[in-house]
């Protein structure tokens, strides 16, 4: 048996789908997740795989003993997913921001590097890159980072540890830039949140709010590409920063009506709310280099993502599908 893989916030929305991925291609993989947003539920279809492959810890990255279990467990690699994901919620509490993705983080790394693992792989987020002008779109990796929450700063800051952790102590890293990865088991709160927001208006027969005028446009990527894009970084893309996205900006608004389209509903129109001040009005990220490094690019389409989820809702709805 290979050593395992060791996810923090396995519990949460893509860690679940990822952890599912891992013990398909018949690695052991340890759940470490405080389940202040994931939860056990979400990792039923895992379990349902067997339970000699997943090991769950109940876990805090930023005051658990992180180090003993590294130590005890010996991953090979850590793919690190936990943090808060709330950028107003980052605005209102900075603090709880910095400590959960910042101390939260450099405790992971602190633990993999005493306990002798050799890579780490980082979630971050296109928030790391603030507004960038429409003539940048869509935004490449080298473009100057100048975050505009502390949500983006934390995910910024903790690339620089990467980089040091690597120059110094020969931990290797691959850090990942999310676009707004959408997908079942979403949560309404997280980046990519507006997929499941509509779907579950959809299914509820409800009107859909929108900010704004819903021109504002999103890059929208389906979960099972992300994860894929995770395995591959087991053992390619050493010390890079790689955007994982299309490419594709989709307005909110011709999001609302494929949604509808798609799932065959009577029409409704959305209830629209005023714009908030400072929100990114255009996102698309460039993901060749992650093409070149990782032989990885997006390949399931918006519609047949949004069939997923859709379906996912609407079951779930009817109580028929394993969450
Ligand atoms: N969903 C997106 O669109 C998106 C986009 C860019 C980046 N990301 C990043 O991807 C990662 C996963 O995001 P997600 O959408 O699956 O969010 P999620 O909230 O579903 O998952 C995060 C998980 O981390 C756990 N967690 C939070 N704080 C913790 C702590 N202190 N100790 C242990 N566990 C803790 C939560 O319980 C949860 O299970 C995050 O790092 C996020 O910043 C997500």
């Amino acid at each position: 048996m290979t050593a395992p893989i060791l996810v923090t916030g396995g519990a949460g929305f893509i860690g679940s789908h990822l952890v599912e991925r891992l013990i398909d291609a018949g690695y052991e993989v340890d759940v470490v997740d405080n389940l202040s947003a994931g939860s056990l539920a979400n990792l039923r279809v895992a379990r349902g795989k067997g339970d000699r492959g997943l090991h769950f810890h109940k876990l805090d990255i930023v005051d658990g003993d992180l180090l003993a279990l590294m130590t005890r467990r010996k991953p090979l690699a850590v793919i690190h997913l936990a943090a808060k994901v709330n950028v107003r919620e980052s605005m209102i509490d900075p603090l709880g921001d910095l400590s959960a993705n910042v101390v939260g983080s450099l405790r992971v790394l602190e633990a993999a590097r005493h306990s002798g693992v050799a890579k780490v792989i980082f979630a971050t987020s296109a928030g790391v890159y603030g507004a960038v002008p429409s003539s940048e779109l869509p935004i490449r990796e080298d473009v100057a980072h100048l975050p505009d929450s502390f949500y983006g700063l934390s995910k910024d800051v903790v690339l620089d540890y990467l980089r040091l952790y690597r120059n110094n102590f020969d931990l290797e890293y691959t850090a990942l830039v999310l676009a707004n990865v959408y997908g079942p088991r979403q949560g309404l709160l997280g980046e990519g949140g507006v997929v499941a927001k509509f779907a579950q208006a959809i299914a509820a027969g409800e009107q859909a709010t929108i900010i704004g005028d819903g021109s504002q446009t999103r890059d929208l990527v389906y979960v099972e590409d992300v994860v894929d894009a995770f395995y591959r970084s087991l053992d390619q893309g050493g010390g890079l920063v790689l955007n994982i996205a299309t490419g594709v900006e989709t307005s909110i608004d011709t999001l609302h009506k494929e949604m509808y389209r798609i799932s065959g509903c009577d029409y409704r129109q959305p209830n629209h709310k005023e714009a908030i001040t400072g929100e990114i009005l255009r996102s698309s990220l460039d993901a060749r280099r992650a093409g070149w490094y990782l032989r990885w690019h997006a390949s399931t389409t918006l519609e047949r993502g949004l069939e997923q989820v859709l379906q996912w809702y609407g079951a779930m709805r009817s109580g028929t599908v394993a969450r």
